[in-house]
């Protein structure tokens, strides 16, 4: 059966065949594009490529896109197609191959690669493209009468101008038993047997600003396909909430709420569960909660998922407990989500117990709203109501909806939307209200990341995060300043000798975890003044938070002070880091270009590399990696790093790890004419220094995924020692020479087999038995 992990990479293995460029996802928050709010579809970051306005890094590209959807929140739940959090797997063309190309890849990949019954395969096309019907009909061999012509098959663009075009899909059979049963059920009916799961989107057109179309200078190739809803269909599995993708989640849920997912629960399953990857993936991105734009999408999903949290009977401040879950199953994939674990943990527990305050209160008022509306035999929630439930109780228009509409009301949403913005052309002038107080401290909160105490008065993080730097690419020691102290959710004036605070730094030559690579550690000093650093972590806004311990003197903000890295441990952190890039190729080398990186961990004793590979390496190909990465740590080969555009980098080759996040200036890693790699990580400056390399694990970790440990420099020596020391042993115990351990063991173990033989026969005389 098709894993997820494996299903994601076929995808892009496949279209790498066909010479596309893979590319990893982009952010969920758009780049340079004021017209969208959020990522909602595999083609939304590659607009400017479509339109010519840029030049793409390849002519082909393709991508699993991180999308979020909430447009149709409601739905979600209720069906197995709509999702807030999805991955759209899709190959591009610009100006490259078009219907042709589009077509006939999509079926060979879905009838040879996936093996999908051909039978159970549907088409459809827009109501004019006869083209499109040629293709399918008289190249591919689909009967005409599976060719379904529809009206609405035009798509896009996204937001309100942009790409758009006909478009053609192919749609699977999920049986009769799922369908209306009329005898001229086909795609297109409202029924649920026909499930879309791929579009071809043949973009020919641009919507421009005055609504009208005009033809783009390239006709170009847009297809998405619904990973969970494929995934669904491979793993046969009734819906995409039954999939490896949600298992883990739902067996979670299922602990903490006591409850099943399955029957009358089974919509609140899949509400949590999609919501929370939702706002998982969103608070990794740095997307915050708040009442405006992309902030109260996620506000609004985080909501509606702790009121099904309720009916299921979760307790109060539950959903912290169901981040682990998400990170279990994606975590290797979307690495920003382990490195924002703790942060998003705590956004979500500060924003749930926030709502849960007031979720009963305003649901007895809704109720009492609903049944006073009927009593005066009428359906309709007055726009008033909805926006007071809104305003003082923080429930989003769409819950109150959505809670309405179960009870057979009617909202008034114009009028909702008349209160809003009479309170906005209002906000300006008006002293705010205790509880927009209370909420301005709140949001403060969510920003920083941090728990806040009701003291907090507010400070400047903007400023510190642009005036903040980061000095350890070049230095481990820095003259800095001190710019704000937290100790358990509250900022401090001044610290003396306590357990533990998190200090912030001006300047910072102390590396924060991420891209695997742990955070660094050691001291910030001054006068009279010692403070050790016991890790760095990245909080909001990616600034970096030194975790310390206060061992001497007191400290307060503005504070000037050396921060100094502990060299040692970061050289053993450097070493293993250069060592994890020649890794990678050389087992790219070895085993095959399907290598690809999915998780790793860089570490002062040692280094994990994740990577998908679909069986366990034999004894020969691990020597042979071994000896690779050796020779080209003996060759003294210099590492160097640059700085260029995301496209220039990929095009020289540079192995861009799948789900990582880069901007549009990248810092490449080479060892020269070996390895390039982006990475935002701190590196040796010849290979030389790694010493030496030692393979101490190969092991599976998931269908599919391989995970190596290894060490190097002075860990592989110490591993040869712990060896040479257990082998030293044995050979004084057996009495024999080193190279005659093996022989003497295997002899000692003859010997036994004989005894326990002789012994049992023994026994057996002596019993009868
Ligand atoms: N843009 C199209 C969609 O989102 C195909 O990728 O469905």
């Amino acid at each position: 059966m098709w894993s997820s992990v494996e299903l994601r990479e076929s995808f892009l293995s496949f279209f790498r065949s066909k010479e596309h460029l893979v590319l990893p996802s982009y952010s969920l928050i758009p780049l340079n594009d004021p017209t969208l709010l959020i990522i909602g579809a595999g083609m939304a970051p590659l607009k400017p490529y479509f339109k010519g306005d840029e030049k793409p890094p390849s002519p082909r590209i393709a991508t699993c896109q991180k999308c979020v959807r909430a447009d149709d929140i409601e739905h979600v739940g209720r069906t197995i197609r709509h999702h807030t959090f999805f991955e759209m797997l899709g190959n591009f063309s610009f100006g490259d191959y078009f219907k042709e190309g589009a077509i006939t890849w999509a079926w060979e990949y879905l009838t040879e690669v996936m093996k999908l019954d051909k039978e159970r395969l549907w088409i459809t096309i827009h109501t004019d493209d006869d083209e499109a019907h040629k293709i399918w009909n008289e190249k591919v061999g689909i009967p005409a009468e599976k060719i379904v012509r529809l009206s609405d098959n035009f798509w896009g663009p996204v937001g309100p101008t942009g790409p758009c075009g006909p478009d053609s899909e192919l749609c699977y059979d999920l049986g009769e038993e799922l369908g209306c049963g009329k005898p001229d059920c086909k795609p297109g009916c409202d029924c649920d047997r026909f499930l879309e799961i791929w579009n071809l989107v043949f973009t020919g057109l641009n919507k421009n600003e005055k609504g009208g179309f005009e033809p783009l200078p390239k006709k170009c190739i847009d297809t998405g396909l619904g990973f969970e809803r494929l995934l669904m269909v491979m793993q046969n599995k009734p819906t995409p909430y039954h999939t490896d993708l949600f298992e883990p989640f739902m067996r979670r849920l299922e602990e903490l709420s006591g409850r099943k997912h399955e029957k009358e629960d089974e919509t609140a399953f899949r509400v949590i569960a999609d919501h929370v990857r939702a706002v998982v993936f969103m608070l990794a991105d740095g997307i915050t909660p708040s009442n405006e734009g992309r902030g109260y999408v996620l506000r609004r999903i985080l909501r509606r998922a702790v009121r099904f949290g309720k009916g299921l009977g979760l307790q109060a401040d539950s959903f912290k407990n169901l981040v682990d879950p998400v990170i279990q199953v994606m975590g290797n994939i979307y690495t920003e989500l382990k490195e924002k674990r703790d942060y998003i943990k705590k956004i979500i527990s500060a924003e749930e117990t926030g709502f849960e305050r007031t979720l009963d209160q305003g649901t007895e008022i809704l109720e009492g709203i609903i049944s006073s509306v009927k009593k005066s035999g009428d359906k309709v929630i007055k726009g008033e109501d909805v926006f007071k439930l809104y305003d003082t109780y923080g429930f989003p228009m769409e819950l109150t909806r959505e809670l309405a509409e179960e009870k057979g009301n009617i909202v008034d949403v114009e009028g909702f939307n008349k209160c809003l913005d009479e309170q906005k052309n209002r906000s300006g002038r008006q002293p705010l209200k205790i509880e927009a107080v209370h909420n301005a401290r709140y949001a403060k909160t969510l920003e920083t990341g941090f728990t806040l105490n009701s003291t907090y008065s507010g400070t400047p993080f903007g400023d510190w995060v642009s005036n903040f730097e980061f000095t350890g690419y070049k230095k481990i020691k820095e003259k800095t300043k001190i710019i704000a102290l937290i100790k358990e959710g509250s900022f401090l004036q001044e610290s003396s000798v306590v357990d533990e605070i998190e200090i912030i730094l001006e300047k910072t030559p102390f590396y924060a975890e991420s891209g695997g690579q742990m955070g660094d550690t050691g001291a910030l000093k001054a006068r009279g003044l010692l403070i050790k650093v016991l890790n760095t972590k990245k909080g909001h806004s990616d600034i970096h938070i030194h975790h310390c311990k206060v061992e001497k003197g007191r400290v307060e903000p503005g504070m000037e002070i050396t921060a100094e890295v502990d060299r040692e441990r970061r050289f053993e952190i450097m070493r293993h880091h250069t060592a994890t890039h020649i890794l990678q190729t050389a087992l790219r080398n070895i085993l095959g270009s399907h290598v690809a990186q999915s998780g790793s961990l860089v570490a002062p004793d040692r280094l994990r590399f994740d990577f998908s590979h679909f069986q366990a390496m034999t004894q020969n190909e691990i020597d042979k990696v071994e000896a690779l990465v050796n020779a080209k740590i003996q060759e003294s080969i210099p590492v160097k790093t640059f700085e260029l555009k995301q496209d220039e980098a990929i095009k020289k080759g540079a192995i861009a790890f799948f789900g990582d996040k880069y901007g549009e200036v990248v810092r490449m890693v080479e060892v020269k004419g070996f390895s390039k790699e982006l990475c935002g990580g701190t590196h040796v400056k010849n290979t030389g220094a790694i010493g030496s390399f030692k393979i101490v694990g190969e092991s599976a970790i998931g269908t599919g995924l391989r995970r190596i440990e290894a060490v190097t420099g002075m860990s592989a020596i110490r591993t040869f020692r712990e060896y040479e020391s257990a082998l030293k042993t044995a050979s004084s115990t057996l009495k024999t020479a080193f190279s005659g351990v093996p022989s003497a063991i295997e002899k000692l173990k003859e010997e036994s087999r004989t005894l326990e033989k002789k012994l049992s026969e023994k026994e057996k005389d002596l019993t009868g038995i």
